[in-house]
Parts: structure tokens; C-alpha cells; sequence
């Protein structure tokens, strides 16, 4: 099974991916978890997303689609794979739904988190990452284990572009350039739009029950 997790910086994707993913027996791929990595390795890919992810803005489609194109082409994910922050272009919805439609898949549903602009502010200026397995939490909703992550014991760290004014730019990033990506997949897959406010657990729930999954 194929489903995109779809929404607003903060809106929830990475908090409900983990558990998807496993019910969903897929692996979670989520484009800004692989570009943050490089960045800590100090890799060449790191180097050249690393202004666009600090300034807010989006890392080039071109370079975006190789990196999901060869994460896609590894065993675990012949079968399914949830996407979490992919795709996030109208031109990078275009390519995914060529790049499956040639190796005869499809997306099989996009859980579209919609979450008000005044609660995303608060969640990310909030937020707590875990630079290790990716878990996240925050500082008040959903605390970690004192500073380490309560899956795995690293201590977590507040990321770079959760600055209040990086945060306005990837709000107005979204809106600009990720929004008409909705437009592109309603035609060819159940988009599923759930509210994002509310317990992680009752969104879980939501998304679950949208799925068809229990
Ligand atoms: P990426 O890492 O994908 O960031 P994002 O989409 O901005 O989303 P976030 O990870 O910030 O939020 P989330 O929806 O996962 O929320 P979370 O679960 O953490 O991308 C980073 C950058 O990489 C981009 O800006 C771009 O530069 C680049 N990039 C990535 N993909 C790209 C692509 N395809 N093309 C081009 N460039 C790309 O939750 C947020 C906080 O809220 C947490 O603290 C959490 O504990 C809390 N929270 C979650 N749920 C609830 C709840 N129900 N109630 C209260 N608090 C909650
Ligand atoms: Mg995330």
C-alpha cells in the first residue's frame, strides 16, 4: 500500500507516521528526515539542501525526485511505502504518479492533516526531535523523557528552522507551492482530509479509520 501523508509544517505527519507505518507494515520515508541526516553526516547532498531547509524554502524538484527515486528502489519498499513531506510540488506529485504508474502502482490514499495556522506555531516552537530514530515530541503536548528520547535514549534536540521566523516562511512556502499539489492527486486518489487538532491519539484514530485499517 501506497499513502501520502500530507499537510502544514507541524501539522502532525511525523507524530502519526511512526504508528502508520507499522500497521501499514511500509517502511516511512519522509524526504526532510533523509535531508536533515545528510546534513549531520556532512554529505554533498547535505550541503546542497541545507540553505533551502534553513531558509525556509523548498530543496529543487529535480534533485528531491533522485533522492525519493532511489529510496523508492530499495527492497523494503517494493511493496508499499507511506511518504511523509512528499510530495510537496505540484511538479513532484506529477512525477511520483508517473514513476508508479510505470512500475504498475498507484497511491492507494493521501491523509491530508488540516491543522489552523496559530496551533502550527505553537507545536513547532515547541517541538523536541530525536536526531536518532526521528521520534518527535514537545516540550508540553508531548513530552520526552526529561532531554532524551523515550524510544531510544538520545538526547533530543530543537531543530534549526523551528525558529518563529523560519517557521512563518515554511507556513507561506506551504501555501505558495505545496497546496496546489491537492489539486493533483484528487483526481486519482482518495484524498482523505482530516482534522489534525485535537489527541494524537484521536487523530490516530481518525487517520486509521479513513484508512479502512482498525
Ligand atoms: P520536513 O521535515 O518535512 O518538515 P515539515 O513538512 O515542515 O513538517 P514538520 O516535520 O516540521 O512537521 P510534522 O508535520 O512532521 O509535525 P510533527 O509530527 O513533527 O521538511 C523540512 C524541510 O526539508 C523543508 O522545509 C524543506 O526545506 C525540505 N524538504 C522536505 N521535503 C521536501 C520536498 N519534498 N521537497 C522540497 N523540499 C523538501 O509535529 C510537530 C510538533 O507538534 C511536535 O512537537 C509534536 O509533538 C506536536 N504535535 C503533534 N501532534 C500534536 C497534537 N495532536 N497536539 C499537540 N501537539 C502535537
Ligand atoms: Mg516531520
Amino acid at each position: 500500500m501506497t499513502v501520502l501523508l500530507f499537510g502544514p509544517p507541524g501539522s502532525g505527519k511525523g507524530t502519526q507516521a511512526k504508528d502508520l507505518a507499522a500497521r501499514l507494515r511500509v517502511p516511512h520515508v519522509a524526504t526532510g528526515d533523509i535531508f536533515r541526516r545528510h546534513l549531520k553526516e556532512g554529505t554533498e547532498l547535505g550541503a546542497r539542501a541545507k540553505a533551502y531547509m534553513q531558509g525556509g524554502g523548498l530543496v529543487p524538484d529535480a534533485f528531491t525526485c533522485e533522492i525519493v527515486a532511489s529510496r523508492l528502489e530499495e527492497p523494503d519498499a517494493a511493496k508499499g511505502v507511506l511518504l511523509d513531506g512528499f510530495p510537496r510540488t505540484a511538479a513532484q506529485a506529477e512525477w511520483l504518479l508517473a514513476w508508479l504508474s510505470a512500475r504498475g502502482r498507484r497511491v492507494d490514499g493521501v491523509i491530508n492533516l488540516v491543522v489552523p495556522d496559530e496551533a502550527i506555531v505553537k507545536r513547532l516552537t515547541g517541538r523536541r526531535s530525536c536526531p536518532s530514530c526521528g521520534a518527535t515530541f514537545h516540550v508540553e503536548f508531548a513530552p520526552a523523557n526529561g532531554e532524551q528520547c523515550s524510544r531510544c535514549g538520545t538526547p533530543v534536540i530543537q531543530r534549526d528552522d523551528d525558529k518563529p521566523e523560519v517557521v512563518r516562511t515554511r507556513l507561506e512556502t506551504y501555501a505558495r507551492e505545496t497546496l496546489p499539489v491537492l489539486p493533483v492527486l484528487r483526481p486519482v486518489a482518495p484524498v482523505h482530509d482530516i482534522a489534525g487538532t485535537g489527541d494524537v491519539a484521536e487523530i490516530r484514530a481518525r487517520v486509521f479509520a479513513a484508512l479502512g485499517l482498525n
